[in-house]
């Protein structure tokens, strides 16, 4: 079926299609009902929260969750909204999404274009069907410096908190001047230290404990990552999101659209993406939750990266190529658990 509607979807220029798909998801989610695959049953209890499969959505293709009645329907084992700011921003000017079709890529500098968490907030008030996990990507505005920065992930925690199985504390995209300065393993201590406290006051009061999970770049060295990998197992960090898109352009060098300034996804990804992970759960044992999502296109490639220590994956780039048949495909290749 997505076959049919490819050529359709990438006869409009990037950024339209998208807009095209989640408008036509949000407007009838009974569509994703013709699209959606059947997706094979493969459970696990990760952080408290059951997931009936290992394959979620990665955060930026529904910024707002205006489309999540539709995704709940497509088999997604959990999905991932945002990133979301405290106050509502355009992103950067257009175009800003451009399409490498013979490499299987997309480079984007959307710049956290969202409505802001009050209208999300809002919108997940009047939801009707949730997907089985629902985790929350935050961030903080473009015009926030980064030593004022834990004051926007807090309050999208404290706007937010009732409605996220799980938050994803994004630090590492590229189009949001500075915002990768919030990786070094000094400045995660005390974002991490100030957002774990303010999670300690929000569960008094609601009653309820979501994991906090951190988003890295590709783009991290060696050291880099041991200083983070320590600061994870000080700070008792319950999961990380690895990886975000990449500054580099890796086997690219010759394509025109490969100097458009921007995050790379898709398969020139994969690699980088998966040593990341298999090199951060070398680093932290079995303990911290690992997702691995970066050009993750086949069965083959989620095989391969639960392979290396994800213990679930996401999926962005590989839907729009391959579309959500690549779902069922990649839930069939993570291993069975045996639930305890
Ligand atoms: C157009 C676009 C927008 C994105 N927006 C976000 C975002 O808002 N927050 C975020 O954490 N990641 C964002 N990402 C990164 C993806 O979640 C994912 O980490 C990355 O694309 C690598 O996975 P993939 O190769 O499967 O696409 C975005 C990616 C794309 C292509």
């Amino acid at each position: 079926m997505y076959s049919l509607l490819r050529p359709f979807l990438f006869a409009l220029p990037p950024e339209a299609a998208h807009a095209a798909a989640l408008g036509a998801l949000s407007f009838s989610p009974r569509l994703a009902s013709l699209l959606a695959p059947r997706v094979a049953a493969r459970p696990r209890r990760r952080l408290g929260l059951l997931f009936p499969n290992p394959v979620g959505l990665a955060a930026g293709w529904d910024k707002d969750g205006k489309a999540l009645e539709g995704l709940s329907a497509f088999g997604f084992g959990f999905v991932e909204i945002g990133t979301v700011t405290p106050r509502p921003q355009p992103g950067n000017p257009r175009p800003r999404l451009f399409r490498l079709l013979e490499h299987e890529a997309l480079i984007n500098r959307m710049g956290f274009n969202n409505e802001g968490m009050e209208a999300l907030a809002q919108r997940l008030e009047r939801l009707r069907r949730r997907p089985p996990v629902l985790g929350i990507n935050i961030g903080r505005n473009k015009d926030t410096p980064n030593e004022e920065a834990d004051r926007d992930y807090r309050a999208c925690l404290e706007r937010l908190f009732p409605y996220a199985d799980y938050f994803t504390i994004n630090v590492s995209s590229p189009n949001t001047p500075g915002l990768r300065g919030l990786q070094s393993a000094s400045a995660l201590r005390t974002l991490a230290s100030a957002l774990l406290d303010a999670r300690e006051r929000l569960e008094t009061r609601h009653g309820r404990r979501p994991p906090l999970l951190f988003k890295l770049a590709p783009d991290l060295a060696s050291q880099e990552l041991d200083a983070l990998a320590a600061a994870v197992r000080e700070l008792g960090i319950e999961g990380l999101v690895l990886t975000n898109t990449t500054l580099a352009r890796p086997g690219l060098e010759r394509h025109p659209l490969a100097r458009e300034p921007g995050g790379l996804s898709g398969r020139p990804l994969r690699p980088l993406a998966e040593t990341i992970l298999r090199e951060m759960r070398e680093r932290l044992g079995p303990e911290p939750l690992l997702i691995g999502v970066g050009g993750i296109l086949s069965a083959e490639d989620a095989e391969r990266r639960f392979a290396a220590g994800a213990d679930l994956i996401q999926l962005y780039t590989g839907l729009i190529f391959r579309g959500p048949s690549l779902i069922a495909e990649c839930a069939r290749a993570a291993p069975a658990e045996t639930m305890p």
